[in-house]
């Protein structure tokens, strides 16, 4: 269908290597646009340019961490240099500490916020600043967490909430050239929440919450996020869209 075709487009997702951001990159370049990717890792990056490629897909791999001081800002700057456009920008790439009240220190308040929000807003203040003349898309990946309690830690959700804030009000003030929106999942298998969905008594709280009696898996975000970038949701902008197996519907 054409309105969810990004053939033509370059996109910049954070958090490339693996999980949602990796499931993200490969559904934006089924979806026809070139990829740049950002992580850290090497391998997860070369795994995720080879499978680009095979699609006949353009892929520039962005190694940077980007808690570093000034990295979102020198990424940015690098990724709208390798085709001279940025279409869409996925912020992907976070962090959560399984720290809880009263025992959070501020070095895991930094960690988190310094990822989950810092980094996100400053590559989007540098690539929305150049969107801002062609125009462009954000999508920013925040978490149910930032619209209710779930068993997310508070600081993890309060970042997240952050991020939702950020996406609304740069929605207002970059309409009409720029849309900026977020998916919130809940309870998606990747390797950051891996292990606490391995006990038993987790999983089956996250089941009994979660009306489609699944954990999520990258793939259910990355459709959202395809949509949310594409031409499709051409009139949508400053929204938090949930993908949460129906969590927030009860
Ligand atoms: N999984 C869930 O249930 C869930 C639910 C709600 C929201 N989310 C959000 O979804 C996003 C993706 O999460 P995920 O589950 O896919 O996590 P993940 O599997 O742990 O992937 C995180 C990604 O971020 C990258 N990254 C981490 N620290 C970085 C840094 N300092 N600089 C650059 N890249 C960095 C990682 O690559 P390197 O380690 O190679 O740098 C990796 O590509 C996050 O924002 C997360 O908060 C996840």
């Amino acid at each position: 269908m054409t309105e969810f075709q990004l053939s033509g487009r370059t996109v910049l997702v954070t958090g490339a290597s693996r999980g949602i951001g990796r499931a993200a990159a490969l559904a934006l370049a089924r979806a026809g646009a070139d990829v740049a990717g950002v992580a850290r890792g090497t391998a997860g990056l070369e795994a995720l340019g080879q499978e680009v490629e095979a699609m006949g897909r353009r892929f520039l791999a962005l190694r940077a961490d980007l808690l570093e001081p000034g990295a979102p800002e020198r990424v940015a700057e690098r990724a709208w240099a390798w085709r001279d456009r940025i279409d869409v920008l996925v912020n992907a790439a976070g962090v959560i500490v399984r720290s809880e009240v009263p025992e959070v220190t501020p070095e895991e308040w930094d960690l988190q916020f310094g990822l989950n929000v810092r980094a996100a807003f400053f590559l989007t203040q540098v690539l929305g600043r150049r969107m801002l003349e062609g125009g462009g898309s954000v999508v920013n990946v925040t978490s149910v967490a930032a619209e209710v309690a779930t068993g997310a830690p508070t600081v993890y959700a309060a970042s997240k909430a952050a991020l939702v804030q950020v996406t609304r009000v740069l929605a207002v003030r970059w309409a009409p050239k720029v849309r900026v929106n977020a998916v919130g999942p809940s309870y998606i298998r990747t390797e950051l929440n891996r292990a606490w969905l391995d006990d038993p008594g987790h999983r089956d709280w996250v089941l009994e919450r979660t009306p489609l009696a699944r954990i999520g898996v990258p793939e259910d975000v990355a459709g959202a996020i395809v949509f949310l970038a594409s031409p499709a949701a051409g009139y949508v902008t400053g929204q938090h869209l949930l993908v949460d197996g129906g969590w927030t519907a009860q």
